[in-house]
């Protein structure tokens, strides 16, 4: 089955290319997205759509308002990029040192600005609102969070979200029913012992024994707690403590992440952390704090805004839509999801090129193919014309 791109995306790919390479040389990080923000808001008011700047301390939301009493129908850009430094050596490579768009978000904010110059064009055909989206600080600090409580949803009735996905080939889309990314919690436990001679345990609290056993047994949460059809993982990703080869150790402080797909899951996870780390506390008389930071919650896509998707991206990349090469990774795409009927999904990226090929996300000489450009725009407005245009 080939890729049919829309013939009017095909008409401005140069420029939705080029709107990428600049947002590429010109990474920024978190809410600091002043100059992606300003790029996007001239883009929209040269459209002449309805633009609010500042949304969400810097996102940008701008409204095409279509005929008729049809839905208003959100659709879904990030434009923060990564603490990396860029090694790539590409002519758009980062001109700002340590700061590079290595997850796509680049991307993601040209695709959707190339949707909105073509479905300006149908604005005397719509039946209903569109709703762009862009938002900052996807990575991390929750700009969803800060976008929906300075209204962006008010009057949306369902949201889709896009995201390159290098670990899938160009012509793919990754989509399913029902939870897509997982919840990303973060926790630190620290271990308070009585430290001591080397050669001399007796009267000591080893805080390093204590956090062996300790993170053994919380891999007992996912390997016998947690159904196994239901994936979960439980990571300590750093263990800080001691002070020398003879010196026993009296502090050890350990942090991780949960991950999990469901709210059962999330909270069984938290619960069982907590006996478990009592449980040790009292074996070997220790004090452990424990901190549970909830971080995003699980992507989930609703069962019909699913469909509605598949419908439309069907007719783009034909039956290579479907299974996505799912992750664990969290997404603040949630947030939108948990408060409307949404829908996220996937574009293959993998560059064509196969010395590219394995290039993940977060690496810092990330790539995509940009040819994927052109079929997450072509979704966009394939969506919109099958909702808004072709369902009276
Ligand atoms: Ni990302």
């Amino acid at each position: 089955m080939k890729i049919s791109i829309r013939s009017e995306v095909k008409d401005i790919a140069e420029e939705i290319i080029a709107i990428r390479r600049d947002i590429h040389k010109h990474p920024e990080l978190g809410f600091e997205v002043h100059r992606t923000a300003e790029l996007v808001s001239n883009h929209l008011k040269k459209l002449g759509f309805n633009v609010s700047d500042g949304i969400g301390k810097t996102g940008v939301v701008g409204d095409l308002i279509g005929h008729g009493s049809g839905p208003t129908i959100g659709l879904r850009a990030d434009m923060d990029a990564l603490p990396i430094q860029e090694t790539s050596d590409l002519l758009y490579s980062s001109v700002n040192d340590g700061i590079m768009h290595a997850c796509g978000h680049d991307g993601h904010t040209a695709m959707l600005l190339g949707a909105a110059t073509v479905l300006k064009q149908f604005q005397n055909q719509l039946n209903g609102n569109v709703r762009f989206i862009f938002q900052p600080a996807e990575e991390g600090d929750g700009g969803a969070r800060y976008m929906i409580e300075d209204g962006c949803l008010e009057s949306v009735d369902e949201i889709f979200g896009i995201h390159l996905w290098n670990y899938q080939p160009y012509g793919e889309v990754g989509v399913k029913e029902g939870p897509i990314l997982a919840a990303a919690d973060f926790f630190d436990i620290t271990i308070k012992g009585i430290g001591g001679h080397g050669a001399a345990p007796q009267g000591t609290i080893d805080a390093v024994l204590v956090s062996a056993h300790l993170i053994t047994a919380l891999q007992s949460i996912v390997s016998r707690n947690t159904n196994p059809l239901e994936s979960t993982v439980v990571t300590i990703g750093q263990i800080n403590g001691g002070h020398n080869f003879n010196v026993i150790a009296d502090k050890i402080v350990l942090k991780g992440t949960a991950r999990s797909y469901s709210k059962e899951n999330r909270q069984l996870i938290q619960d069982r952390m907590e006996e478990i780390i009592s449980g040790i506390a009292k074996t070997f008389s220790a004090e452990i704090d424990f901190n549970y930071s909830e971080g995003y919650p699980p992507t989930v896509n609703n069962e019909i805004s699913y469909q509605k998707l598949m419908l439309s991206a069907k007719k783009i990349v034909g039956d290579k839509c479907g299974f996505p090469y799912l992750s664990m990774g969290g997404e603040d795409f949630s947030y939108y999801a948990e408060k409307i009927p949404g829908c996220f999904f996937f574009v293959g990226s993998a560059p064509s090129d196969k010395k590219l090929r394995s290039v993940p996300h977060h690496c810092s000489h990330f790539d995509i193919d940009e040819n994927a450009l052109l079929i997450g725009s072509s979704i966009f407005v394939q969506l919109i014309e099958d909702q808004l245009i072709n369902i009276r």
